[in-house]
């Protein structure tokens, strides 16, 4: 039975209306923030301002229990065919030592010790200084969080410029002032078939120019189109269909990543992966910390009603955190139908967010005070990697007087009691005492990393992975296959070629008939 016609889903539903204030909820439970408070490697999680009594949390598990939650993990790890659209597993653990049969240990090994070798070979050799990722989508998200999270630890032997967008801004700014003879190319793309990577990629290879035959390498599933674009079978690497594009980090995807830092601190990042995923295949629920994110998640979407999800980083090297699960949850969870084809009910939240303490000075008024505020996850580090220490100290402040100030809030008796202490008058407090109230009471979850190094990123970003498959459970959705995507490229192409060759477009509606006729008009040479 569908989850949401299950009894479990109305008492939920009925409980939704009966939870207390946060405020109240500590003041009655001294132990809360311990009770809801979970460690797993290098991190620390505390769910205890989410908008959660004990009594919803053990139902929120029961429902979870009620959905074969244990077969489809079971499922999962050991290599069943979960993305039943595309019948094929989803295997991304293997690419970290965790699940897959036999055969794909050994591909992922022999993968393994090739992208080391060459790697280790490409830094001893000196020759290279930058090396240009062009990819997009999961080809790019991931390596560029991880690049730019991991140089808060290390420093990178080469420097990695990324290109992804198909406006030309993004190759040129990637190539701008640097030499072919030392650069070095890599073309990420699963299918290489992707418009922007082909086209980057075409970019990239004239400008290499006579260096194109050595410098220019591909990753891909496709080895085939790969090597039709004239990249010499033994700078190909591959990976598989069984790796889902935003799950493709682990894999000879960052190589840009491997070869800049080393593959140490990619073993690191690897690991810390691999501790997520052993904990979240044998943690009971109730100490399982992404079943505990992921229904967290459901609380607050299904029954709470919030129609997003913040997600703020107080953590300059985290700042493209919120765009990499941007494209993790929405392109996994946001599905209309179930697994068999039924429309399905409220999925993935919206979500978005921007680094703490930007954000603070940007949208954090609408959060306090605004209509439909969202729930927040703040992400933070305790050991910082910087020589500021005030600096740490004051954004670590920062970011805890924030969650705190969302939930305590300030009421108008309060606010009333300031002005008058600053001796207004009745009539000027009338009109000031509504502004200054905060309604408080909105819910946030805290992380904290012990320190941001490769293993500790490693834990964090399988952690989320997981608190997307849990959910896609609930809401019984393959969150491994992204047929939404399809409709617009296909779209783009036919739109491209009248722009190109001037055909008919009468078929377009009129919005789209005047745009192509305005872009025609500009585009004549
Ligand atoms: O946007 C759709 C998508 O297929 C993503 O799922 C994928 O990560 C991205 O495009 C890039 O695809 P590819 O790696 O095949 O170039």
């Amino acid at each position: 039975m569908t989850p949401s016609k299950s009894i479990l889903w109305k008492t939920l539903q009925q409980s939704a209306g009966t939870v207390p204030r946060l405020t109240t909820l500590f003041a009655n439970q001294p132990e809360r923030a311990k009770n809801m408070s979970y460690r797993v490697g290098g991190l620390y999680a505390d769910f205890s301002k989410q908008c959660i009594t004990p009594e919803i949390q053990a139902d929120l598990f029961t429902l979870l229990a009620s959905c074969n939650f244990d077969d489809w993990r079971a499922k999962f790890f050991a290599g069943d065919n979960v993305n039943t659209t595309e019948n094929r597993p989803a295997l991304h653990p293997a690419l970290r030592g965790t699940g897959g049969d036999r055969h794909i240990q050994k591909q992922v090994r022999d993968m393994q010790i090739q992208t080391r070798a060459f790697c280790e070979h490409i830094r001893a050799g000196g020759r290279y200084k930058t090396i240009v990722h062009i990819g997009i989508g999961g080809s790019d998200l991931g390596p560029r969080l991880c690049a730019d999270a991991l140089s808060a630890d290390h420093t990178p032997l080469l420097e990695i410029r990324f290109a992804n967008n198909m406006d030309g801004a993004s190759i040129n700014d990637a190539l701008e002032g640097l030499d072919p003879a030392t650069s070095l190319v890599i073309s990420v793309s699963k299918s290489f078939t992707t418009q922007e990577t082909k086209m980057n990629s075409v970019a990239a290879k004239i400008w290499l120019g006579e260096h194109a035959q050595t410098n220019m390498i591909a990753v891909t599933a496709n080895r085939h189109s790969a090597k039709e674009f004239g990249i010499s079978p033994d700078k190909i690497f591959d990976f598989w269909d069984w790796v889902g594009g935003r799950y493709s980090l682990w894999s000879a995807v960052s190589l840009s990543l491997q070869i800049a830092y080393g593959p140490d601190v990619f073993d690191a990042l690897l690991k810390g992966a691999h501790e997520m995923d052993i904990h979240f295949q044998s943690a009971p629920l109730v100490q399982n910390l992404p079943v505990m994110l992921a229904m967290t998640g459901i609380w607050n979407c299904n029954f709470l009603g919030f129609p997003s999800q913040a997600i703020i980083p107080y953590a300059r090297h985290l700042q493209g955190f919120p765009t990499f699960l941007q494209q993790l949850e929405m392109e996994s969870n946001g599905k209309g139908v179930t697994r068999d084809g039924k429309p399905a009910g409220i999925t993935c939240p919206v979500i978005w967010g921007d680094e703490g303490t930007n954000s603070q000075h940007a949208f954090f008024q609408h959060i306090h005070q605004g209509h439909g505020s969202a729930p927040i996850d703040f992400i933070a580090i305790l050991e910082s990697s910087e020589a500021r220490p005030a600096h740490h100290t004051a954004l670590l402040a920062n970011c805890f007087a924030q969650s705190e100030a969302l939930m305590v809030g300030k009421n108008e008796d309060i606010v009333r009691g300031e002005l008058i202490a600053r001796g207004m008058t009745t009539a000027e407090i009338d009109a000031l005492a509504p502004h200054k109230t905060f309604p408080g009471n909105h819910p946030s979850t805290t992380i904290l990393l012990e320190k941001l190094d490769a293993c500790t990123l490693g834990n964090l970003i399988a952690l989320y992975e997981h608190k997307v498959f849990v959910q896609s459970i609930v809401w019984d959705i393959n969150p491994f296959d992204q047929w939404g995507v399809e409709l617009g490229k296909v779209l783009a192409g036919t739109i491209l070629n009248e722009l190109n060759n001037g055909t008919d477009i009468s078929a377009h509606d009129s919005s789209t008939q005047a745009l192509i006729t305005l872009a025609r008009a500009a585009l004549k040479p």
